[in-house]
């Protein structure tokens, strides 16, 4: 007779019933007639014991020697037991040994500790562990708490291209690629461009997908290849796209909070520092910015742009995330709204988390005059060419309008209290790292 197949989450609604669960051997704990393999199985760990004197002797031995990462299918009886991590056990009547891993060949990854070069050359594997699973499914809720923002606040998702013919966050980071006969192309730092006529299209829209820099800087910031999602709206102002940037990060740390506490407890995560993330969030100037950093003696000077020390000092005395506005036009891309009382500064906004995890958002107002554009894209000597498409948008019903683009690494890095970008998504991409 063959039981029921289940999996370790679903094991609860078992109880007192043999039940079938293909797996892997996680870790496996010994004690002479007695063993309890570590089963996991994608939704879970759970602990299993095996009774030699309750079990044929041929098939005791088989589980006793089973190694760690062999394919196996267990069945067994699920019990309650309260001081079991998933609450449930299941006491092994057979198993069904897919692969073995055998001892010659014994899986890199052990208990032990091991060097982070290490484990990202076996980064296939690592995500096997707990850790890398609790912070995928952290990230998991991340990215459909923003689906279920945007789709439920008007938004209209609309995906921007990867191959593109010009820059948009500025020229130094830029990927470039051999585009058919002897053009180039670039990977896409952003979709921001493409979303403003989306926009002009549709009124509210995102896209979301990933985004690629050249970043030369070996910082645990920064990685070459990240997700971002960005909103862009029709008929809003600098004011309404901070509103919104607060909305969606209150929304994505509640989710996180009501639907992955088990994943945070099993990061150590101090939830305590997540409960406070609540509107309003602080919103100071670039100005103000700047005095608070030489109260705490930084060489900063009036025009530069924060590096990620400023960021930490900055964020030092609030317990949510910090909104920094109107930065020096100088210092940001060429598409931003100069204030048009101070056009010096520009309507822009940065959100920054708190903790020391720096910049998650950066957006703000857009240009909205033709004229205006065109000289600032002069100044940055953008191919003018390339942009005629986007400068028809201001010739053709022009309106103020803005949003911005959040991070997914970095809005995970700081749920999950991440030391790193790298381990915020599955396979990352760095200067250094491109494989596996
Ligand atoms: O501030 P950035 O460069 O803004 C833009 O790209 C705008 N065009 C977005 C918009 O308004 N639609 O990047 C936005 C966010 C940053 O706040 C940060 O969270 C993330 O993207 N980011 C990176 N994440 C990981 N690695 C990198 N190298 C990143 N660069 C930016
Ligand atoms: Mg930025």
């Amino acid at each position: 007779m063959n039981a029921e197949r289940t999996t370790i989450s679903e094991a609860g609604t078992h109880v007192g019933e043999t039940v079938q669960i293909p797996g892997w051997l996680y870790n496996m704990r010994k004690s002479g007639k007695i063993v309890f393999p570590l089963l996991r199985d994608g939704t879970g760990v759970m602990q299993c014991v095996a009774v030699k004197s309750a079990l044929p002797e041929n098939l005791f031995e088989t589980i006793k020697n089973l190694t760690q990462e062999s394919s196996v299918i267990f069945t067994g009886k699920i019990r309650a037991d309260e001081r079991a991590p998933g609450g449930y056990e299941m006491d092994v009547e057979n198993v069904e040994v897919v692969q073995r891993v055998p001892e010659s060949d014994a899986y890199p990854i052990t208990p032990k500790e091991h060097g982070i070069e290490f484990l990202m050359d076996h980064r296939h594997l690592w995500l096997r562990s707990q850790r890398q699973h609790a912070i995928a499914r952290v990230r998991h809720e991340v990215v459909r708490a923003v689906r279920d923002y945007f789709d439920s606040h008007g938004f209209t998702l609309v995906d921007t291209p990867i191959f593109t013919p010009a820059a948009c966050e500025g020229t130094t980071n830029l990927f470039e690629v051999n585009y058919f006969e002897d053009q180039k192309a670039y990977l896409t730092q952003s979709g921001q461009l493409y979303n403003e006529a989306n926009a002009m299209a549709f009124g509210k829209v995102y896209c979301f997908g990933p985004t690629f820099r050249a970043e030369k800087s070996k910082t645990r910031r920064h990685l070459t290849e990240f997700w971002m999602v960005e909103p862009e709206m029709a008929y809003a102002d600098l004011d309404e796209v901070k509103r919104v940037a607060e909305e969606l990060i209150v929304f994505i740390v509640g989710r996180v909070l009501e639907l992955r506490r088990p994943e945070l407890k099993a990061l150590e995560r101090h939830v305590s520092k997540l409960e406070a993330i609540k509107a309003p969030f602080p919103r100071i100037s670039y100005d103000e910015a700047v005095k608070i950093l030489h109260s705490k003696s930084s060489e900063i000077q009036w025009g530069g742009d924060f590096g990620g020390t400023d960021e930490t000092l900055l964020s030092e005395g609030y317990d949510r995330p910090l909104m920094v506005d109107r930065y020096p036009t100088a210092v940001k891309a060429f598409y931003m709204q100069p204030d048009p009382e101070r056009p010096e500064v520009a309507m822009g906004v940065d959100v920054l988390a708190p903790e020391g995890y720096g910049e998650i958002i950066g957006g703000g107002q857009r240009i909205h005059d033709a004229a205006l554009l065109l000289r600032r894209i002069e100044e940055h000597n953008l191919p003018k060419d390339a942009f005629n498409w986007y400068i028809d948008l201001r010739k053709y019903g022009s309106v103020p309008h803005g949003g911005f683009g959040m991070g997914i690494e970095r809005c995970v890095a700081w749920l999950c209290g991440l030391e790193h970008l790298r381990e915020a998504i599955a396979f990352p991409r760095m200067i250094y790292r491109l494989r596996p």
